[in-house]
């Protein structure tokens, strides 16, 4: 993973996102009535988790990156939000001593794996983790505009925020899609400037596996899954499709 997620990402990775509510509103939506455990993978900064907890939901946390979960812990010991846990594990690899009612993965996270070996096990976990009647709820995107692009070879800005404190940060990217494996390789360059000084540069590597949506229809049910309902088509991000899927550890008939 490199320095993804981590210190000065981590830190402004809330500013870099501030505009995308689409997914906020609608898992928030979706759990406003939920009466039962939940945990979100991947959960980043709370982005997401903290509006749920917020509605009275008891949600659990889980992420490989320290510092994005240190920034969640501020905000909830700022609003003094109960009943979170929060845990530093894998989302392909973890073990933890609840049974959840309802995990989620959202904003294509779990694209974040890109070999078949790690999402497969990370579904095995999910499957250890659900209660009889408890489901997976994942959202994937597919990311069309680069797939039809191929490849830049030039960095291209894809934020620009400035904090009222005046200081600002811009990422660039650049990436290339690798057809066969169904991966776009990014590269990433992160500028931070204070007063239009450069303090800091940061470049990295990320990558994303993309799937069609009758192939992970078939990748969850191969990994266990029982019925499996695809609830939206409609776009939850900026770029290409996405569909969300829900998936019960056990059929209900
Ligand atoms: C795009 S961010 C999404 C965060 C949050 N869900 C949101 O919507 O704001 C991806 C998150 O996945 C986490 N992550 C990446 N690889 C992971 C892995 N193998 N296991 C668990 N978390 C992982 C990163 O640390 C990061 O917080």
């Amino acid at each position: 993973m490199g320095q993804h997620y981590t210190k000065l990402i981590a830190e402004w990775y809330d500013d870099w996102l501030k505009e995308l509510t689409r997914d906020i509103d609608y898992y928030s939506e979706f759990f406003s009535d939920f009466d039962g455990q939940v945990l979100e993978l991947a959960c980043g900064t709370g982005r997401l988790l903290m509006p749920i907890a917020e509605s009275g939901v008891t949600i659990h946390g889980l992420d490989s990156s320290q510092d994005m979960l240190d920034v969640l812990k501020r905000k909830v010991t700022k609003l003094n939000s109960k009943g979170i846990e929060y845990h530093n594990q894998l989302m392909e690899n973890f073990s933890l001593p609840t049974k959840y009612d309802a995990i989620f993965v959202a904003s294509g996270s779990f694209q974040l794996l890109t070999s078949s070996e790690n999402a497969l096990n990370s579904l095995g976990c999910v499957l250890d983790h659900l209660s009889d009647d408890g489901f997976l709820l994942a959202d994937i995107f597919v990311p069309w505009d680069s797939i039809v692009a191929q490849k830049r070879n030039d960095y291209h800005v894809t934020r620009d925020v400035v904090r009222p404190d005046g200081k600002r940060s811009i990422v660039l990217e650049r990436f290339e899609i690798d057809i066969p494996t169904q991966v776009k390789r990014g590269t990433y360059r992160y500028e931070f400037y204070d007063q239009e000084r450069l303090t800091d540069c940061i470049t990295d590597d990320l990558s994303i596996r993309w799937y069609w949506k009758d192939e992970f229809l078939s990748i969850l049910k191969n990994a266990g899954f029982s019925r499996i309902d695809v609830l939206t088509k409609s776009p939850l991000y900026a770029e290409g499709y996405s569909f969300v899927f829900k998936a019960f550890k056990c059929d209900s008939d």
